[in-house]
């Protein structure tokens, strides 16, 4: 079983250079080691935005376009974001959705552009998730949804050792086909992530509003949500 790091952080540019790299086995790996739930978890994620048919969503980190996707199929118009161009050059192939090259720490998109802006599986990977929530915040428009999906630890203690073995296994059978260490890498964020009461928090702190928090797969993945309030009169 691969060992994982309790503590890992990885400069920006390391983590492009990663997803570069294992961007051919992505979409393989990530079914293998999410038992196959993530379409789900991701098509909850699109039900959350809420964006209205024909309207305008921005899936930020789009990685092969998953979100994308599952918003699309939803009847919104979808532009993507993410910076690695092999991950942007699969998603292409897989969605019809505009994709932009950019950070999602600095979104090129004007203010209010969006009715919905969603992440998933990349508040691990970004180097300021308050930044990320008051990019995201900014380029939705007023009573627009934020919002984020991602993996996180179960509660009950016997279930977070069941979960840290399950990962354990995951990230040997993932090392088996793709990067070992990029693989030990993800493993290990998703045990020095934050629980969700403080991701909640963070988002509130970026200025959204009816923070909700919705766990899936007794706590091994969490769906945040907020809403960018009304803009003030005058
Ligand atoms: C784990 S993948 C998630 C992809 C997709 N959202 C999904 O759920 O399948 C993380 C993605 O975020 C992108 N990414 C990470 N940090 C980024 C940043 N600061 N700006 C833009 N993209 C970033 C990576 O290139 C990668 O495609």
């Amino acid at each position: 079983m691969a060992s994982i790091p309790d503590e890992v952080t990885i400069s920006p540019g390391q983590i492009r250079r990663m997803f570069d790299d294992i961007a051919g086995r992505y979409d393989l790996l990530n079914t293998l080691i999410s038992l196959g739930l993530h379409k789900r978890w991701k098509r909850a994620a699109a039900q959350r935005a809420a964006v209205p048919p024909g309207g305008l969503a921005l899936d930020v980190c789009a990685g092969t376009g998953d979100v994308a996707a599952a918003l699309l199929e939803r009847g919104a118009r979808v532009v993507c974001v993410d910076f690695s161009r092999e991950m942007i050059a699969r998603g292409r192939r897989r969605v019809r959705a505009p994709y932009v090259l950019g950070d999602a720490l600095l979104l090129p998109f004007p203010d209010a552009a969006f009715d919905a802006a969603v992440i998933a599986f990349s508040l691990r990977n970004v180097s300021s998730r308050a930044k990320l929530f008051s990019e995201m915040a900014r380029v939705v428009r007023p009573g627009g949804v934020v919002v984020a999906l991602e993996a996180s630890r179960p509660r009950n203690p016997v279930l977070r050792i069941a979960h840290r073995f399950y990962l354990g296994l995951a990230t040997a059978a993932a090392g088996l086909f793709s990067q070992r260490d990029a693989y030990r890498y993800l493993a290990g964020s998703i045990l020095s992530f934050p629980p969700p009461e403080e991701v909640a928090r963070e988002m509130r702190e970026a200025g959204l509003t009816e923070v909700g928090v919705r766990s899936f797969a007794l706590g091994a993945a969490v769906l945040y949500s907020g809403v960018k309030p009304p803009a003030a009169d005058g």
